[in-house]
């Protein structure tokens, strides 16, 4: 063949390879349709329901009712053409009444059946229509060192500014595990425009990390021309449409008091609702406080776990002004957290930081003994004065920002962290076994 024969040939076979790749992006493009407005998976959320090593599950939103939701999952890989293993899994799907007429629908999934420590890619939406691909990581069945995230109150202007507090804490710790939420995640549990906005400062990263949170106050707040007649202790039905959470609490409060067991570390949900607060004390409420103490006694009885963590809303030492004691935690909690060495409480309501010595008993006891610390901390911008009712019982505390913790715990040591949202660590302990 002569310099011009090879060049044809050179200039066919180039084009046809163009070509083949044209359409092979085409079709994979194809497959991969622009997101449909109203049916585009929205609020994406993974929680828990059951064993972390094995299980993860998702929720999401659309405003209008899917007739098939589904999620996809597949092992990730960073090849891009993973499709063929993928799994399909049939969602279950909730209808939400809106204000003014208008309408959505809440979806929920649980992945099953997982490997442990391994990182998946799933995708949500009804078979046409889809989320991004998202990834996740269940845990480990050893106790592996890890790193979790932790957050007081976000609850007021939570688009405009709890989202700088999420995406600091993200980008500090984005291999954190989960985040916990220390209740008051909105000002008004019923109201969904706000579950918007907490969704909304999220973005993509509640799609990313799981969410663990308790209820506080406001998340069960009705207000004051409510014509909602439910139990005020039970939350509204956002809190259970939005967080897929374990079944494994007291029969009054399942969903909202739970408990995880991850690498070693017991994290329990109090609900502390029933034990002061808004909601006038009567009978109802005392039986709900006697389930929730029977549970917790049982669960820190009963715990092979190495460390363990309490997460909830009130906070057993208050530290804002003006506060008064929460006397029914104190009698009925701290006796526990006590007999069972509970290590750490993390708490909100105060809107500002503190953070305790090693308290037995109400009392400081040194680092070499059993003991409990406990957190006050706050997310979003409201801000309360500090003047704590036990001064002697802190090692620190600070008014007026917002703050992220992290806290990354091996078999060894647990190393709490707390940083102001522009970076600066404020406060620093670790405790070691
Ligand atoms: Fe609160």
């Amino acid at each position: 063949m002569n310099h011009t024969t090879n060049r044809r040939k050179f200039i066919v076979e180039a084009t046809l390879v163009a070509a083949l790749a044209l359409a092979s992006w085409f079709s994979s493009a194809a497959a991969d349709k622009p997101p449909v407005p109203g049916r585009t998976p929205a609020r994406i959320i993974l929680t828990w329901t059951g064993d972390p090593t094995r299980s993860q599950a998702v929720t999401w939103r659309t405003d209008t009712s899917a007739s098939s939701p589904q999620a996809q999952i597949a092992p990730l890989t960073p090849k891009p053409k993973f499709q063929d293993s993928t799994l399909t899994v049939k969602g279950t799907a909730t209808p939400v009444a809106l204000p003014e007429g208008k309408s959505a629908a809440q979806y929920a999934v649980e992945f099953q059946d997982l490997k442990p420590a391994t990182k998946y890619a799933y995708r949500v939406g009804d078979g046409s229509t889809w989320s991004e691909w998202n990834v996740f990581q269940t845990a480990s069945t050893r106790p592996d060192p890890f790193r979790f995230i932790y957050l007081g109150d976000a609850q007021n202007d939570i688009h405009s500014l709890w989202s700088r507090a999420i995406r600091a804490a993200y980008a500090a710790a984005p291999d954190a595990r989960f985040m916990i939420y220390a209740g008051d995640l909105v000002a008004d549990g019923f109201d969904d425009h706000l579950w918007g906005e907490w969704c909304e400062a999220l973005g993509f990263i509640s799609a990313m990390v799981p969410s663990l949170p308790v209820p506080g106050n406001h998340d069960l707040h009705r207000a004051p021309d409510s014509t909602e007649t439910s139990d005020p202790l039970l939350t509204p039905p956002s809190w259970r449409q939005h967080f897929a959470l374990p079944m494994n609490g007291p029969e009054s409060l399942r969903g909202q008091s739970y408990y995880l067991d991850y690498q070693g570390t017991r994290f329990i949900a109090l609900d502390v609702n029933a034990f002061g607060g808004t909601i006038q004390p009567n009978s109802a409420k005392e039986r709900v406080a006697q389930q929730e103490v029977a549970w917790l006694e049982k669960l820190l009885r009963d715990n092979p776990n190495r460390w363990t963590v309490v997460f909830s809303h009130y906070p057993v030492y208050p530290i804002a002004k003006q506060r008064t004691r929460f006397v029914e935690m104190e009698s009925r909690l701290v006796p526990l957290y006590d007999k069972y060495h509970v290590d750490l409480v993390l708490q909100g309501h105060d809107h500002s930081y503190g953070r305790t010595h090693k308290l037995r008993g109400g009392k400081v006891v040194s680092d070499s003994e059993a003991g409990t610390v406990y957190t006050v901390s706050v997310s979003g911008p409201k801000m309360y004065e500090v003047a704590p009712l036990n001064p002697e019982l802190f090692a620190k505390t600070l008014a007026g920002s917002q703050l992220f913790q992290i806290i990354s715990v091996s078999q060894e040591r647990l190393l709490f962290q707390a940083y102001t949202i522009d970076g600066s660590l404020i406060d620093s302990f670790d405790l070691r076994k």
